[in-house]
């Protein structure tokens, strides 16, 4: 039977991986130590996933912390001839939860990546590796087009370069990171070098907005999935600057998984894909608000703050015609209007 491993696996990426290799009849090996619930609080904990699973013989879970070198070398070593792929889903993912623990964040989304390369390269050098990156490696530079607002939404104002998504060219220098964004980018390039330096499968997907039903969506990480939920419950929405046009192309964690299984049929070394829902796919805070307000009938209770994040994107959508072109047999089947009635019956 072949194996993958994959961190992070109750998480929402983790998960909607989980359950599609079990279906492909690969024995899973999971390793999540439920961080989410120490980073987010209760509401991003994902410990009823880790327990759904568990219930799967297919399925071996390991409630380790990816930073425990010693743990982690045992599990590659343990099942070194029959592992076929790594899926490096396990992370730190706020933006803001890293500007108060810059290190915390550096050891668990750069140094923790390093060693599971060095892993993966040690037993297991013909499978692939995984890395689920980010758009925030981008920084801010998304921010130095220049956009206008029309009804609640920004758009790009110049037929420019970007104007349908950002693609791979979009320069990684010369902008504010993050702390977040500077521990991926890190990551992200030592994933290229690794496939580079030593003729490995290695691939990095930046991503930007992901979104489905295994979300543990919290406030400081999970945008759609937090904002349904806090609706239904009646809860305040907070809206972080630019008013409410700022806008995200959202990716369903089904379609994303179908990307890395693509990949894995056809790997290449060091290779790096923007990857997201695109521009159809995309939605501004307020044109998001205005839709789950008349799917449920409810007036949201919103504050606005008028100072963004610091480096939060104003407009990012993806192109990720890369991918698509090398990859032509993926599609994509989530709408972004599917993704949000998906969210909303889910939690209603
Ligand atoms: N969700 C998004 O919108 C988004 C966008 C771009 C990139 N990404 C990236 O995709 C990856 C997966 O994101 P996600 O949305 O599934 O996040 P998630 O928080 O839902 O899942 C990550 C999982 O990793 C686990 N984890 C964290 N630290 C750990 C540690 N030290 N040891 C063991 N397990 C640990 C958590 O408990 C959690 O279950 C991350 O690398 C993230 O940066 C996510």
């Amino acid at each position: 039977m072949k194996k993958i491993i994959i961190t992070g696996s109750s998480g929402l990426v983790g998960a909607e991986c989980v359950k599609f290799f079990i279906k492909k009849n690969f024995k899973v090996i999971g390793i999540d130590n439920n961080m989410r619930k120490f980073f987010f609080g209760k509401s991003g904990s994902i410990h009823k996933n880790t327990i759904q699973f568990k219930k799967d013989s297919s399925y071996e879970h390991h409630n380790i912390d990816i930073r425990d070198h010693k743990k982690i070398e045992k599990i590659f070593k343990n099942n070194s001839k029959d592992i076929y792929a790594i899926i490096h889903a396990a992370a730190q993912p706020s933006h803001d939860w890293a500007y108060q623990n810059p290190l915390l964040d550096f050891d668990i989304n750069a140094r923790s990546t390093l060693i599971l390369l060095n892993y993966f390269k040690k037993y297991c050098k013909k499978s692939s590796f995984i890395f689920l990156s980010t758009n925030k490696v981008y920084g801010d530079n998304p921010n130095k087009i220049k956009l206008k607002s029309i009804n609640g939404r920004y758009y790009p104002k110049n037929k420019n370069h970007y104007a349908k998504g950002f693609n791979e060219e979009l320069s990684t220098d010369k902008c504010l990171h993050s702390f977040f964004g500077s521990s991926k980018l890190y990551a992200d390039i030592i994933v290229q070098e690794f496939g580079k330096n030593f003729n490995l499968n290695t691939v990095c997907f930046r991503a930007g907005c992901i979104t489905g039903p295994m979300h543990a969506g919290a406030e400081l990480h999970g945008f759609l999935s937090y904002l349904v939920k806090s609706t239904i419950k009646k809860n305040k929405y907070n809206i972080i600057g630019f008013n409410g046009n700022q806008v995200r192309d959202n990716i369903h964690s089904s379609d994303l998984v179908n990307c890395f299984w693509n990949y894995l049929k056809s790997p290449t070394k060091g290779e790096v894909y923007n990857i997201g829902g695109g521009l159809k796919n995309s939605i501004s805070i307020n044109e998001a608000l205005t839709y789950i307000e008349s799917k449920l009938n409810i007036k949201i209770k919103k504050k606005y703050f008028s100072k963004p994040r610091s480096g939060d994107h104003a407009w990012y959508v993806t192109d990720y015609l890369k991918f698509k072109k090398k990859y032509p047999k993926w599609v994509q089947k989530y709408s972004i209007k599917k993704i949000l009635d998906e969210l909303i019956n889910l939690y209603n």
